[in-house]
This record gives C-alpha cells, sequence and structure tokens, in this order.
C-alpha cells in the first residue's frame, strides 16, 4: 500500500510536510501545492521552496502544475526536471476555485474534453523521459461526463490517477461519487490512486474493502486534522498528545524562521488550527482564542491550554480498535474544505 499526502495550498507546504515526516507515519509520496505554469516561467522564493531538494530533505516530493498550455506545462516541468531533479510531475485537474476554472483551469480543464485530450498528447510526447500523473476530479457539470473522461486519459501512459470523486459542482460538498471511481476501478487500465473524504480508520477500512485492489490512498483535510491518522491506519496505534505537541512546536518555529513578523506567522497557525482543532475534546473556546490571537503569546497562552486541559479525540496511544478514546463523538464532517479553497 502507498499513502500520499494531499496538495493543499497554504497548508501541506515544504514546513508542513517535512514536519510531519519528522513525527508521524512516513509519506510514500508528497504533492505540492499547485505551481502556475507560465510563459518564461520564472519560480518565485516561494516556489523554490517547495520543489527544491534542499528544503526537502530526505521526502519524495511530486510538484504539481496547474496549465491548460501544453508549451507552458512542458517548460515548466523543464525546469522542475533541469533544475531541481524532478522525474515526476503531476497535472492538476482538480481545483475547482472559480477564478482557476473560469480560465479553463484545473477543474475548469474538465469542461473542454476535446481541448484537453489534445493538450495530453502534446505534454506525454514533449515530455518522454518525465513520469506525469494527473490528478482529477470526475466532471465539471455532472458525473455523466465521466465515462468520456476516463476515456480519454486511457489513451496516455498516466503514471497515476488520483482521483477525487466529486464533480467541479460539488467543490466539498455532497459525498464522493464512488460509482464514478468504481467504473475505473472495475477497467484495471491506469494505476489508481483513491482521495476523498479520508477522515479517519474506519472510512479507510470502508473504502479500501470496497476497492481491495486500490493500492494508493491520498489524505487532504483527514491528515491534517488528525496528523496521527495515517500513523493509526497503518501501524495499528496513534501517535499521542506529546507527539501531536512536539509536531506543532517544530511547524510554529519552522514558521517563525522563514516569515516575517507575527502576523504571518499567525496567519499560517491559525489555518492550521482549523483543521487540527477538531482533533480535541471541547475544542470551541481554546480554538476562538486562537483565532483572536495578535501575537506570539496570546497564541502560546491558548495553544497551551488546549494540550493542558484537553485530550485528543482520535484514539490513545495503543488504540487499535479504532474507538475514541476520550469517549466522545469522533464525528470529523464539519472538517473545513467547503469554503476554504474556492
Ligand atoms: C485548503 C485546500 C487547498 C487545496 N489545495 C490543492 C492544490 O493546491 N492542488 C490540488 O490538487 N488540490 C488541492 N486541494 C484538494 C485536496 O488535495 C484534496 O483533493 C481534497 O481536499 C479532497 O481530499 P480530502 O477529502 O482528503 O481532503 C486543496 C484542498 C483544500 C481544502
Amino acid at each position: 500500500m502507498k499513502d500520499y499526502m494531499a496538495p493543499m495550498e497554504g497548508i501541506t507546504n515544504h514546513v508542513y510536510r517535512s514536519a510531519y515526516h519528522r513525527y508521524y507515519h512516513p509519506m510514500d509520496k508528497y504533492f505540492t501545492p499547485f505551481l502556475s505554469a507560465k510563459p518564461d516561467k520564472k519560480l518565485s522564493f516561494k516556489e523554490i521552496c517547495e520543489v527544491s531538494p534542499e528544503t526537502n530533505e530526505g521526502l519524495h516530493v511530486v510538484p504539481q502544475i496547474l496549465a491548460n498550455n501544453a508549451d507552458d506545462f512542458i517548460n515548466t516541468a523543464r525546469i522542475l526536471r533541469d533544475k531541481y531533479g524532478h522525474k515526476e510531475i503531476n497535472l492538476n485537474l482538480g481545483c475547482p476555485s472559480g477564478t482557476v476554472t473560469a480560465k479553463g483551469k484545473g477543474a475548469g480543464f474538465l469542461a473542454f474534453p476535446l481541448k484537453l485530450d489534445r493538450f495530453l498528447e502534446k505534454i506525454y510526447e514533449g515530455l518522454p523521459d518525465m513520469d506525469i500523473s494527473i490528478k482529477t476530479r470526475v466532471g465539471f457539470d455532472e458525473e455523466e461526463e465521466w465515462d468520456a473522461l476516463f476515456s480519454i486519459y486511457e489513451k496516455y501512459p498516466v503514471k497515476e490517477l488520483i482521483i477525487h470523486p466529486r464533480i467541479r459542482q460539488d467543490f466539498y460538498k455532497n459525498q464522493p461519487r464512488l460509482q464514478a471511481y468504481q467504473k475505473a476501478y472495475e477497467k484495471r487500465t491506469l494505476p489508481l490512486c483513491y482521495n476523498g473524504d479520508l477522515f479517519t480508520r474506519e472510512d479507510y477500512v470502508q473504502i479500501s474493502g470496497q476497492f481491495p485492489d486500490t493500492e494508493c490512498y491520498m489524505y487532504g483535510r483527514g491528515l491534517i486534522t488528525d496528523p496521527g491518522l495515517v500513523s493509526q491506519i497503518r501501524e495499528g496505534s496513534h501517535p499521542d498528545k506529546d507527539r501531536l505537541s512536539a509536531f506543532h512546536e517544530e511547524v510554529y518555529i519552522r514558521y517563525q524562521k522563514l516569515l516575517s513578523g507575527e502576523k504571518n506567522v499567525l496567519f499560517r497557525m491559525k489555518e492550521l488550527w482549523s483543521y487540527m482543532g477538531l482533533s480535541f475534546t471541547n475544542y470551541e473556546k481554546y480554538l476562538k482564542k486562537i483565532r483572536k490571537a495578535q501575537h506570539f503569546k496570546e497564541y502560546q497562552a491558548a495553544v497551551s491550554s488546549l494540550f493542558a486541559e484537553q485530550e485528543l479525540i482520535f484514539g490513545s496511544k495503543d488504540d487499535t480498535s479504532g474507538e475514541n478514546a476520550a469517549g466522545e463523538n469522533t464525528s470529523v464532517k464539519n472538517i473545513p474544505g467547503e469554503n476554504t479553497w474556492n
């Protein structure tokens, strides 16, 4: 089995994934949030940090590219190969954001299957020495588009097809459309990776039971909410609160070194807590204080009291049953998503 960390703009950057890799079950691959392909592309400092081996030591990182112009995609891929040594890249066909889809990119590209087909033909021809994987939704307006889209993907040597089985119009609402994933699964013509709503070990057990030949899983919001999720799935025990505290400390310190000013650091940390907070019992009043903090001092006080006074709801150290260690409701269906990335 292989486990991948999902690309999440503003969250799963090099700071987060390096700290994650040190404290939790290592992922087989870490996908970067998307880099926009442009003519005469020059990588920004932020993008260089995302793809450079120096800032991602020991991690298998796959850069993701957002594009609908094949030449721009190829040029950007060559920079990633020649300057940063990447042999594998990923194409974003899933971003539902209005500003992205309006330009016919991300999930917006799915609405133009003929153009997409020509684009894929060009990039696979133009980059014969690189592995290109695709991360896709299963349609733009409706699920009925999926058969035609999948037939297009089948024509190319797609390294891996990562399927988030929602259509663009779902954004993050509704349930994953498992019948669409099933269609691709039954054909077995491309290596598949499942992505979508793996929030708990039970979710993983259910999906892997339904699609037993799927060997690859990608985790996004569930993993950010509970960084111990994949450790629990693969190792059978859930890392404890001390581990989470040490992990948090490392992310916090790394951001302080990287970013200037309390405001920028706190912005990043608050975004993280909008997920991670939900893994604690009675988190509301602590999250409120974290959200309101303007300075490190208030922030640290709020975080310290959360760690001191509350427990993790996702299993204890030796929990293999998947039951809630604190005996509380483990529902994580209020995990953000619908409004954070659109
Ligand atoms: C805040 C946020 C940022 C995201 N950024 C990206 C991105 O840069 N590239 C991408 O392909 N998907 C992105 N996604 C989508 C996730 O990678 C993933 O496909 C989606 O969240 C479904 O998986 P999950 O249910 O495990 O979270 C983002 C999602 C969120 C919520």
